[in-house]
């Protein structure tokens, strides 16, 4: 729209400027034409009256000069008129020759230099064209004859023409822009429009109708050469789904996301897929041109996302984001990823009291610290929980919803904001399938016994068809709590739990990322993306995570101190670059390590900086997975060493990132991706001298076998991706029927 009318008022201001221009000339040309007529018009009144006063003046006969005058000066253009002797001297005037004219410098100029003289002035009566003719008598000059007349029409003339011409012009103006608008808007950019709507739905595979793709004739040969594509690319898509069905079977190859649409469309044929989480996977934020998106950090966005993309479906999530409600339609739903729809976000909205209470209370400062070894004591407020069990109720109330008319959904939980959820919605559609994935770590029995809601947590988790953890031991430390505080039937054979008539599969189904082999990146970053951060040093180490107690960027700094200490030969010639992107800044502790980790870049970069180098340069913001990819290619040297974590996929992007099967990773032990990256130098971040001694061997290890173990990492990553592990979940709570 905004096109629309700058165009139409381009070519309106156009239009303005050469009619003005056309105006302006003839105008112009009229002006000169009118006071030329009046010049000669002039002369010839001033000389044939020269005839008739020359002789009289010789005479001094006056009064015969005076009625020649006052009769010729009844003239209505005539202005007035004067006869002058030869020392200008009035002999006789017009009575309504304005006096400034009597006494014009032209009439002695005139008679000095014995030529007819003139010139427009202004005076009284408006503008005039003055005249001064010398008067003879026997070749001598004796006075002179002075004609004035009015040129005021001319004004008046050219006024005119100016101002039919923008009267015409303003009509003119508005008839062309109503016009222009139509044109460009009906004609023009409407079937535009239609037409790049019809392209995008072909490239979602959608059919595309004669009508959708807009019957403007000048727009025929573009439309007749898309719907030639659009039919290719169906053929295209039926062999590369009939090539992924045969592929299906072929356990051995690796997922992509064409091989998990089609191994969903086997397994549920179209029964539709709800994903729920707390954190949503775009937030829409209010900025000064309007709102902006962007992708949150953490594993469950990352891990989700790409599945979503692939299969549709709803999700449905807190819409957290400044501008999420105003660009969500009345329901909270909203088509995303926003440049290239593929599936639903339904949004949740949530009170400033619910987000305090479920969220930055119970979820962050209760169960997070509860379930994660990171020696922050969890904060168990009455407060909370109430708030945690109405959100909780909140969101089963939105699934049901949202799940009304589907025969048998398929609902994927996310994570511990919503443990309660399964046993709610399963309550009133116990032929929902239900999964709840446990994105953080299950703590042993004695540890989660602390919390004084367990059992009601238990309970709720529990109406879940399949509980799905990280790691196998996730898994045994939640069946041997189960047994220490519910009365059930427990099946350690089968990894399931039995309790009124309802069992739930227990089971292991390490997340990962939506790697599939293929490059990463299209082109070797140069360094620039270092360099942009000012980073320039011959060896670059990194370290990506939210800042959060558990991911031990402190322990991970004392570790880095430790390798300068004892390996000075790196100074300046090694730099950290630790991206911490802000998190839970609502919640004191999680300030008060943002601040703690400042300070102790501060003091380490003190320490051994010198005027040209920093040992740790700290981002704190966000980066896009875009912009992190370049840097973990270059980075010679990855540092994931979370004191204790679920499964820490920024170790996975890492070596994702490395089609160059170089780079060498250091992975804490506490990590559930431990299990599956063998290629990785494990250390415990509790010791400063463990990880400064494997920084130390990750910087001079020989290329062997740093490509070794990163191929090592990367066959496991490709085997074992995101698109698997739905597929194998979807999998497992199928074969529960
Ligand atoms: C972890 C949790 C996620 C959470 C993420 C980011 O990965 O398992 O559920 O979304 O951290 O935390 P935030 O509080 O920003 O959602």
């Amino acid at each position: 729209m905004r096109l629309v009318f700058l165009i139409t008022g381009g070519i309106m201001v156009a239009i303005a400027l050469i009619v003005g221009g056309f105006t302006f000339f003839q105008a112009n040309s009229e002006e000169l034409n009118l006071s030329a007529d009046l010049q000669y018009r002039t002369r010839v009144l001033a000389d044939s009256l020269a005839g008739s006063i020359e002789s009289p003046l010789a005479n001094h006969a006056i009064t015969s000069i005076q009625s020649v005058v006052d009769r010729i000066a009844q003239n209505e253009r005539v202005v007035g008129l004067g006869v002058f002797d030869s020392t200008g001297a009035v002999i006789a005037l017009s009575s309504d020759l304005p006096q400034d004219i009597s006494r014009n410098p032209l009439i002695t100029k005139s008679m000095d230099s014995d030529t007819q003289t003139g010139s427009f002035a202004q005076s009284a009566s408006g503008r005039v064209y003055v005249f001064a003719n010398p008067l003879h008598y026997e070749n001598q000059v004796i006075g002179a004859l002075v004609v004035a007349q009015s040129a005021n029409y001319i004004d008046a003339t050219i006024w005119g023409i100016w101002r039919d011409s923008m009267l015409r012009l303003l009509v003119q103006l508005i008839f062309i822009g109503l016009a222009l608008f139509a044109l460009l808007r009906w004609v023009i950019f409407k079937p535009l429009s239609k037409l790049t709507e019809s392209i995008r739905a072909a490239r979602r595979g959608d059919i595309v109708t004669e009508d959708e793709r807009g019957s403007h004739s000048f727009l025929r040969p573009l439309t007749n050469e898309i719907s030639e594509i659009s039919t290719n690319l169906k053929q295209a898509r039926f062999a590369a789904r009939e090539e992924a069905r045969m592929r299906l079977e072929k356990l051995d190859s690796p997922w992509t996301a064409a091989r998990l649409k089609e191994f969903i469309h086997a397994y549920l044929k179209n029964r539709p897929i709800i994903v729920v989480s707390n954190r949503e996977p775009y937030v829409h934020t209010k900025g000064k041109n309007g709102a902006t998106w962007s992708v949150p950090a953490g594993g469950v966005i990352t891990a989700l996302e790409p599945v979503m993309e692939a299969c549709g479906g709803t999700w449905i999530a807190h819409g957290s984001g400044t501008a999420d409600k105003s660009v969500a339609d009345s329901e909270g739903r909203i088509a995303v990823p926003p440049d290239e729809p593929k599936y639903t976000l339904k949004r949740v909205w949530l009170t400033e009291k619910e987000i305090k209470g479920y969220l930055d209370g119970f979820s962050n400062e209760a169960l997070w610290p509860l379930c994660h070894m990171a020696h922050t004591r969890p904060l168990f407020r009455t407060e909370d929980w109430g708030q945690y069990r109405k959100v909780n109720g909140l969101f089963a109330k939105t699934i049901l919803n949202e799940i009304k008319h589907v025969e048998r959904p398929i609902v994927l939980v996310q994570d511990y904001h919503l443990s309660l959820v399964p046993a709610m919605m399963k309550k009133s559609r116990p032929d929902a399938q239900v999964v709840l994935f446990w994105h953080i770590p299950w703590p042993s029995a004695a540890q989660f016994s602390i919390c004084p809601w367990r059992k009601e947590i238990l309970e709720g988790i529990l109406g879940a068809d399949l509980v799905g953890f990280h790691t196998q031991q996730y898994c045994n430390n939640f069946m041997d709590t189960v047994a220490g505080e519910i009365e059930s039937r427990i099946d350690y054979e089968h990894f399931s739990i039995a309790r009124n008539d309802h069992q739930t599969y227990v089971k292991p189904f390490p997340i990962s990322i939506a790697f599939t082999g293929s490059t990463e990146l299209k082109d070797i970053p140069d360094r620039g993306a270092l360099e942009r951060l000012g980073v320039g040093t011959e060896f670059v180490g990194i370290g990506v995570e939210r800042l959060d107690y558990t991911k031990g960027i402190l322990e991970r700094l004392k570790g880095l101190e430790f390798f300068f200490a004892s390996h000075p030969e790196f100074k300046e010639r090694f730099t950290f670059l630790q991206i911490a992107s802000p998190s839970r800044e609502t919640i004191a502790k999680y300030r008060e390590y943002a601040e703690s980790v400042k300070t102790e870049a501060a003091r380490i970069n003190a320490l051994f900086g010198t005027r040209d180098w920093k040992p740790i340069h700290l981002e704190h913001r966000t980066f896009s997975h875009a912009e992190l990819k370049p840097l973990y290619r270059l980075a010679h040297v990855c540092l994931v060493t979370p004191v204790h974590d679920g499964m820490n996929l920024v170790s996975k992007e890492y070596v994702a990132a490395h089609d160059d099967e170089s780079g060498v990773l250091v992975l804490s032990q506490f990590t559930g991706a431990s299990r599956d990256l063998k290629g990785a130098l494990l250390i415990n971040p509790y010791s400063a001298e463990n990880t400064a001694e494997a920084i130390f061997k990750a910087l001079t290890m020989s290329p062997t076998e740093r490509h070794r173990r990163m191929k090592t990492m990367r066959n496991s990553v490709r085997d074992y991706n995101v698109y698997r592990w739905s597929a194998e979940l979807i999998k497992a709570l199928t074969h529960l029927d």
